[in-house]
């Protein structure tokens, strides 16, 4: 153990890492990956020939954007969940017929102020509303957001890292969140063979090892722990039967760290699982908004089939 000044140490992350790692199987949260490290590391994911979903998003939200434009008339409000960089959303925004408001909502404030930066820049008169929220719990929208329909906006499939029932979940609280009348606009991955899966989370230069592995480098930093890095390797295993990529880190040797007062064995080659990327089938994720109190209007997908944006609107 090292002392961490008051100032870094992360206590809900040591709460979160005594908890996963004293289970069995081993886990720690993937929303623990993103540090301003991990958020650099995801950006560099995103541009990596192996990982297609987001380029793929990219390529189907122009074609998508003008038909839900067509569908959802003028006035609605924006509520993008997890704001992103703004880049997605503007494709969005500069097609509607007059969008009311834009309502980015993030946990992390930094993170925040760069979306609303963007967008405020590219539409100019749109009035920019950001929350700092948690938006796997309920939250209530900005009270100065104007009356009219909402369109919830949710891309990268993001739901991926969700479970069926935290994914029934959010879309559950998504629609009481957005209201009667609403709409949700989101991306999901779509299942595909094993081996495209696979290079997408275990690419030949390395930068989702990278990306797995910060995650000790973060406990190291704010918990206090020893991790030696060298002593981790990354593994992306397709989980068949979950229909999802699972991101592991498999101790290369018997080891052993100390976590607030605890110790912590790892066997050869026992895992700490980081991350689910849950994929859908077309039927699989219209049942699930459903069964969530939505009505799927309308998919768009790529020619190779490998992603899909969805209109859902509140049943
Ligand atoms: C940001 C959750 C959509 O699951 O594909 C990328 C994260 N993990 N490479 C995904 C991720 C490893 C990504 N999401």
């Amino acid at each position: 153990m090292r002392d961490v000044p008051a100032a870094t140490l992360n206590a809900a992350l040591l709460q979160d890492a005594l908890t996963g790692l004293t289970a069995s199987p081993k886990t720690l949260p993937c929303k623990w990956l993103y540090d301003a490290e991990g958020a650099r590391l995801f950006e560099a994911i995103t541009r990596l020939a192996e990982y297609y979903p987001t380029r793929t998003e990219m390529a189907i939200l122009p074609v998508a954007s003008t038909a839900i434009a067509a569908a959802c008339g003028s006035g609605v409000a924006v509520v993008e969940f997890g704001s992103g960089d703004g880049s997605k959303v503007s494709v969005l925004l500069s097609v509607l017929d007059r969008p009311s408001a834009y309502v980015p909502v993030d946990i992390a404030a930094e993170w925040l102020a760069g979306a609303a930066a963007r967008v405020a820049a590219e539409q100019p008169g749109l009035p920019v509303l950001p929350v700092v929220a948690d938006f796997t719990r309920y939250f209530p929208l900005p009270a100065a957001l104007p009356a009219g329909p909402r369109m919830g906006f949710f891309p990268g499939s993001t739901i991926g890292n969700f479970t069926a029932e935290e994914a029934a979940g959010f879309l559950g609280r998504a629609r009481d969140v957005l209201g009667p009348d609403s709409w949700l606009v989101l991306g999901a991955d779509l299942v595909k063979a094993p081996d495209i899966l696979e290079a997408a989370y275990d690419d030949a230069d390395g930068v989702t090892a990278a990306f797995n592995l910060n995650i000790l480098a973060r406990l190291n930093r704010e918990c206090g722990t020893d991790f030696d890095l060298s002593g981790f390797r990354h593994a992306a295993r397709w989980n068949a039967a979950a229909e999802r990529v699972e991101m592991h880190l498999i101790s290369r040797r018997s080891q052993w760290i100390d976590l607030a007062g605890k110790r912590i064995t790892f066997a050869e080659g026992e895992s700490i699982h980081t991350e689910n990327s849950h994929k859908y089938r077309p039927a699989g994720f219209r049942a699930l908004a459903e069964r969530a109190g939505w009505v799927a209007m309308d998919m768009w997908t790529d020619p190779k089939q490998l992603f899909s944006v969805w209109l859902l609107k509140a049943a």
